[in-house]
């Protein structure tokens, strides 16, 4: 079994480079290592995290507990027809590598995620969503190991419960089970999801057809233009989730700011672009000491240098108060603080 670290310094498995520790560490790369470290003492004695590509938390203060990160790996077809392929993936799996993998075997379902930081593992709890696709089209099952009981469970995608950056793991199963491998269902036809505008844009500078490869290499591109790399400046992607208001109020609020994005879920609600309520509020760029607002997409709160979770905790509590102030919105992170 992989040994336990202490007082560990947790600042390079933390996208947003928060320099925090752990009071103890482990990895695991296979179910038989995680029920060993489950079975430990430290863990029994301890509060427990589990870490995947630590892309979607805030470190806010050093870890009085055991953090134990994912290391399964491996990608294997388990079933392959003329439509579809079934291919089930260990829970350790860099996302990106995995999309990458998905489109250079030239099947489709995942091209519009690549360059998702994080793990496969994670991706269904938070259901991770961009450029029109959402990881909940495309999987299958999920398997997890139940804490408590040390037993292997399985999930339909019914049994995900998958809402817009949200699912059962969020919920009612919080912290209660460990994903050890995801199963996705891949077509063999492409499914060329280019409505999301800047895909169809992107594609057309580069000349180049809808396939998901050239889908995943526009996003790529578009990715890196807006969003910050985590190894140069610390982030954690959207630190916000998309408000959710009734179209009612939305469209109230257009009367007032004409030029607000939002998108219909159903007739009665509005997904709201939070980007655009921080932007047009005057936050894009705002920095104080080393935590500011990115300079080119306000959804993500970015860390420059030396900045503790406290002071992101800070920026992201005068954000809010200034949305709720000039709109009267509330908008939750969508970062977990730990
Ligand atoms: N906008 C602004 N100013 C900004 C940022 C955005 O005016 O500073 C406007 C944009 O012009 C656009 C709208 O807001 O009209 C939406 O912006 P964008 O397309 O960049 O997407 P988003 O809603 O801000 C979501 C996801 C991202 C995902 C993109 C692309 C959430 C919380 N975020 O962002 O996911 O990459 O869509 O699909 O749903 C993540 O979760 O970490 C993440 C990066």
């Amino acid at each position: 079994m992989g040994k336990f670290e202490e007082n560990f310094s947790l600042k390079k498995l933390n996208t947003f480079g928060i320099n925090a520790k752990a009071k103890f560490f482990t990895e695991f790369d296979s179910v038989l290592e995680l029920k060993d470290i489950l079975n430990s003492n430290i863990y029994k004695n301890n509060k427990t995290f589990i870490l995947g590509g630590g892309s979607n938390i805030l470190l806010t203060q050093d870890y009085d507990g055991l953090m134990m990160q994912h290391k399964i790996i491996g990608i294997c077809i388990l079933e392959d027809n003329d439509n579809n392929i079934i291919v089930e993936v260990g829970g350790g799996v860099n996302w990106h590598e995995f999309v990458m993998w998905s489109v250079s075997q030239e099947l489709s379902g995942v091209e519009n995620l690549a360059l998702i930081p994080g793990t496969v593992g994670a991706s269904p709890i938070q259901n991770i969503g961009a450029y029109g696709m959402e990881v909940k089209e495309t999987i299958h099952k999920v398997t997890a190991l139940e804490i408590s009981t040390q037993e292997i469970k399985t999930f339909s995608n019914e049994d995900c419960n998958f809402e817009y950056r949200n699912s059962i793991f969020k919920e009612e199963l919080k912290n209660k089970f460990i994903i050890t491998k995801v199963e996705f269902k891949l077509s063999k036809t492409p499914l060329n999801k280019t409505t999301y505008g800047a895909i169809e844009g992107e594609l057309k500078t580069l000349n180049l057809e809808a396939n998901p490869k050239n889908i995943a290499d526009a996003v790529i591109n578009i990715r890196n233009r807006k969003l910050p790399n985590p190894s140069e400046i610390g982030n954690s992607g959207s630190f916000f989730k998309n408000p959710i208001i009734s179209s009612e109020r939305f469209e109230e609020l257009q009367k007032e700011f004409p030029n607000i994005v939002g998108y219909k879920m159903a007739d009665t609600e509005t997904k709201v672009a939070a980007g655009w309520l921080i932007d047009n509020a005057g936050l894009k760029g705002y920095r104080k000491g080393d935590a500011g607002v990115h300079k080119n997409q306000a959804l993500v709160l970015v860390n420059y240098n030396n900045a503790s979770g406290q002071d992101i905790i800070n920026l992201s509590e005068l954000v809010q108060e200034v949305i709720l102030e000039k709109y009267g919105i509330s908008i939750e992170a969508e970062v977990n603080f730990i």
